[in-house]
Parts: structure tokens; sequence; C-alpha cells
């Protein structure tokens, strides 16, 4: 079942990410995050002391909750517009 609304939403060209060395299907300018999402991904980290998984909290950049690896830099997942050929390693962002 997807997430995303179906009629009278305009978006961005479909795209594809490597998403931990998996193919996701994404549509340019929408956040990683929302992306990552509607692909069923739920878990992007663990949290460093207990180990238990984290996700998208705020979606506005302020809890910090949704780092990733994007092309080998550190990114905020709410914070970063998806484009084609995008790499995201989830769960080794510290
Ligand atoms: S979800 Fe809170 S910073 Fe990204």
């Amino acid at each position: 079942m997807s997430l995303r609304i179906a009629n009278q939403v305009r978006r961005g060209p479909a795209v594809t990410l490597s998403v931990d060395g998996q193919a996701v299907e994404a549509f340019a300018g929408e956040s990683l995050a929302a992306a990552l999402w509607a692909a069923g991904r739920r878990a992007l980290r663990q949290s460093p002391r207990a180990g238990t998984p984290r996700g998208v909290f705020c979606m506005m950049g302020a809890c910090q909750e949704c780092l990733v690896r994007v092309d080998g830099q550190r990114a905020l997942a709410c914070q970063v517009a998806v484009y084609a050929d995008m790499r995201v390693e989830t769960g080794a962002a510290t």
C-alpha cells in the first residue's frame, strides 16, 4: 500500500535512490525523510546508549533523529531533497 496521496498532487520526476544498497523509488524534490517513510523505512539509526531504533520525529531539522549518511556525508534526512542516484546509508551516521 502506497502512503502517497494519489490524486491532485504535482510531483517532480521519478528517481531511484540507493538506500543501504537497495533501490528505493522517490520523486525529485521531496525530502529524503518523506521518501524513506513512504518506502516503509522507519528506523534510520540507533541511539548511541541504548541501541534503540530512531527515526523521523520533528520533520523540521530540530531533533536530529533522522541522521543518515548521504553520499558519505552526515545529513538530516528531513532537510535534504532527494535526487537521482543519491546514495544513502542508514545506521551509520555517528
Ligand atoms: S526528523 Fe527531526 S531533525 Fe529530521
